[in-house]
C-alpha cells in the first residue's frame, strides 16, 4: 500500500495526495481547501490507469490549481456483464500512478455511495442520434450508464474543468451534449489519444490481450490510417469495405467502421476536404472489444 494519506480533512498538504471514499468526506475537505481563487479540474477514469489517464491528469495540471481524479468501475455502463466481471481492477498500482503525478485528491467510491437508492436510472438522457449509432447501437443503454454515472461525479466534485480523452470520440460527444441538457458550466477540455509506439491506443482492456493478441491489435491504428491516408482519393464505401475485410482477414470480429463528420457523427460517403472528419471503429480480438479514432481536419 502507498504511504498516502486517506481521509482527513485536517491532515491535507498539498504534497500529499488524499484520498476519499465518501461524498460527505470530499464536501467537508472541500469546505476546507477550496477558495474563491481554486480552480478545479477533474479526471473521471475506472481505474487500471496507463499513460492515456495520466496525460488528462497532466493536462489538468496545467489548467486549475486542484486536481481531482476518480477511480470507479461504474456498473450502469457495462451493457455486458462479462465484460464488466472481467474488467482490471489494480488500485494498488493506481493509487502509487496518481500520487507519483502529482494528483491532488482521488476520490475512490463503493458503488453504494454512487447509487445509494440502487443503480436503475431515473434520469434518462435524450441523446437522439447519438445514441443510435455506432458505440450506442453496439452496446445499448452505454452511454444513459455514462451520462448516469458523470452527471453524479460532477454533482459531487463540482469541477471547473472537465477532461476526457479523444479516445472514446463520442463519450466525448455524449458528454457534451450532457453538459448542455444539465446547463453546466463546466468546461469540457478533450486530450489527444496517446498511443503504444506501434500505433495501438492506450486502453485499460489491453491489459487482457495475450502476447498474440497485442501483436495484432495495432491492425485497427493501421487500418485506420489507410483510411485516412486515401480518404480524398478514393470512395468512402469501398475504403470501409476493403478495412473490414482486411480487419476480418486478420481474425478480428468488426463491429464496425466508419467515416463520420466530426462534429455531428453523421456518416459520410463523400470527403469536400473542407470539413473535418472522424474515421472510427470497433473490433474484437477474441472476446477483447477494442475501439479507436483518427480525427482527419480540413
Ligand atoms: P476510462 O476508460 O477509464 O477512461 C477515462 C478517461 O481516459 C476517458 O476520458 C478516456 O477517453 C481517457 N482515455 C482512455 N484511453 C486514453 C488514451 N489512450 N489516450 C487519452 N485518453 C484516454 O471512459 C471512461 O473510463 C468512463 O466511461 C468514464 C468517463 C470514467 C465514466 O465511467
Amino acid at each position: 500500500m502507498a504511504n498516502q494519506a486517506y481521509f482527513n480533512a485536517d491532515a491535507y498538504s498539498e504534497d500529499n495526495m488524499i484520498i476519499v471514499k465518501k461524498k460527505a468526506d470530499w464536501i467537508n475537505l472541500q469546505d476546507k481547501i477550496r477558495t474563491k481563487d481554486t480552480t478545479l479540474a477533474f479526471v473521471p477514469t475506472m481505474g487500471a490507469l496507463h499513460q492515456g489517464h495520466i496525460s488528462l491528469l497532466k493536462k489538468s495540471k496545467q489548467l486549475a490549481n486542484l486536481n481531482v481524479s476518480s477511480i470507479f468501475i461504474n456498473p450502469t455502463q457495462f451493457n455486458n456483464p462479462a465484460d464488466f466481471k472481467k474488467y482490471p481492477v489494480t488500485t494498488e498500482e493506481d493509487i502509487l500512478m496518481l500520487e507519483r503525478n502529482s494528483c491532488d485528491v482521488l476520490f475512490l467510491p463503493g458503488v453504494k455511495e454512487i447509487y445509494p437508492e440502487g443503480e436503475i436510472n431515473t434520469n434518462h438522457i435524450e441523446l437522439g442520434y447519438l445514441e443510435t449509432i455506432l458505440e450506442g447501437e453496439y452496446r445499448p443503454g452505454h452511454f444513459q450508464g455514462v451520462c448516469q454515472v458523470v452527471a453524479r461525479l460532477l454533482k459531487i466534485i463540482e469541477p471547473d474543468y472537465l477532461l476526457l480523452g479523444q479516445k472514446d470520440y463520442q463519450q466525448c460527444m455524449v458528454i457534451k451534449k450532457l453538459l448542455d441538457v444539465l446547463e453546466s458550466k463546466v468546461q469540457l477540455i478533450i486530450c489527444p489519444t496517446v498511443r503504444d509506439n506501434d500505433g495501438l491506443a492506450l486502453s485499460s482492456r489491453n491489459l487482457r490481450l495475450t502476447t498474440d493478441e497485442r501483436e495484432l491489435a495495432p491492425e485497427i491504428y493501421k487500418t485506420l490510417s489507410v483510411i485516412k491516408n486515401e480518404l480524398s482519393t478514393k470512395n468512402i464505401e469501398q475504403l470501409k469495405a476493403d478495412a473490414i475485410q482486411y480487419l476480418e482477414q486478420k481474425g478480428f470480429k468488426v463491429d464496425y467502421v466508419e467515416v463520420a463528420d466530426a462534429l455531428d457523427l453523421h456518416a459520410i460517403t463523400e470527403w469536400n476536404g473542407r470539413h473535418p472528419v472522424v474515421i472510427l471503429a470497433a473490433a474484437f480480438v477474441n472476446d477483447i472489444r477494442l475501439i479507436d479514432n483518427i480525427v482527419v481536419e480540413m
